[in-house]
């Protein structure tokens, strides 16, 4: 860990969901393909649940609602979330009650299926992708309180200052895994949903002025203005620090294949080969897309000659969206 980053990050609670400092692994085959050597850091093996990103984020947010004494967690998603799985389930684990409030149709598959399996109390609501879930969100935090809760609001993807600290510290433990390989990243990829993810690692790797620069890779229109809002958010995380420094123009490519969650013949054909060449499983709505995305920009010779890709999780999304991406590979 970056004596930085673990100073400034020291005075914020944090519950230890992760014990360990996750793989950097190289991938020779996908190297070999490239002609670029792509390095992968392991962040769906955070270990607890699923997995995934959204745990680094859990860290602080869980540990901001227990340093404020809330006993109930609400956040939203889609039905196919993992954010919202994790963090009821991380939530629970904790002692802690959880409400998720999703917008889609019930389908007893990939998280929504966890989510039942587990127990977790799930409010859906047949609302289209613009439909703005946070009023309901705010609802169901009125009424626990009136019932003499206290409840902690998360927002879509645990994107908050906050929570974007996760990746800040994500941020630190990288650069010290990549002076312990003895390379030094040219790029850093990640997918970007809600934008903490890549607003957590642009704010860390300015605040230790990292060799490497940070694409994200659009997955498709998650939310507007994705720009702005990472980087407000990487300013608003720069706040919390109580730093101040030159946070850079996000650099996020559109590999959303025209719309989130839509599952395409290009990224199922990668995942495919990236497993039986790597063994490791990307998913169709985030990690397939951005990976596809890198091997794009590699190929451009746009990312340098050491590229780190940031495995952010989502195995369920295989299992929700399976027959859609096999049906597509079957087509000739
Ligand atoms: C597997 C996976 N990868 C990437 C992302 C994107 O991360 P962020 O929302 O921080 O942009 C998400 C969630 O949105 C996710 O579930």
């Amino acid at each position: 860990m970056h004596p930085k980053i673990a100073s400034l990050l020291s005075r914020f609670p944090r519950i230890e969901l992760i014990r360990w400092e996750t793989p950097v692994q190289y991938l020779p085959k996908v190297s070999a393909k490239l002609g670029v050597d792509v390095y992968v850091k392991r962040d769906d093996l955070t270990g607890f649940g699923i997995g995934g990103n959204k745990v680094r984020k859990l860290e602080f947010l869980l540990g901001d609602a227990m340093a404020k004494g809330c006993d109930t967690v609400i956040t939203t998603g889609a039905v196919h979330s993992n954010h919202a799985f994790v963090t009821a389930l991380a939530a629970k684990s904790l002692g802690l009650d959880a409400v998720l409030v999703l917008r889609g149709k019930e389908q007893m598959k990939g998280n929504y299926l966890l989510d039942r399996l587990m127990g977790i109390e799930t409010r859906v609501f047949d609302v289209d992708k613009t439909g703005d879930l946070w009023p309901i969100a705010r609802e169901v935090a009125e009424e626990l309180k009136k019932a003499g809760r206290k409840p902690y609001l998360i927002p879509a993807g645990g994107a908050s200052p906050v929570g974007t600290l996760g990746y800040v510290r994500a941020a630190g433990e990288i650069h010290s895994q990549m002076k312990g390989l003895g390379v030094e990243f040219d790029s850093v990829v990640d997918a970007v949903g809600s934008g903490g993810t890549l607003a957590g690692l642009i704010l860390g790797s300015a605040l230790i002025e990292a060799p490497w620069k940070v694409f994200g890779m659009d997955v498709g229109g998650f939310v507007e203005g994705l720009s702005e809002r990472v980087r407000n958010l990487a300013l608003d995380a720069a706040g919390l620090l109580g730093v101040k420094v030159e946070v850079p123009e996000p650099e996020i490519r559109d590999y959303g294949f025209g719309a989130y969650g839509k599952i395409v013949k290009e990224v199922a054909e990668l995942i495919r080969f990236v497993g039986t060449s790597e063994g490791i499983i990307l998913d169709p709505v985030y990690t397939g897309k951005a990976f596809y995305g890198l091997m794009d920009l590699a190929e451009r010779g746009e990312l340098g000659e050491r590229v780190l890709f940031i495995h952010t999780g989502g195995f369920p999304g295989v299992f929700h969206y399976g027959e859609e991406m096999l049906k597509l590979i079957q087509k000739a």
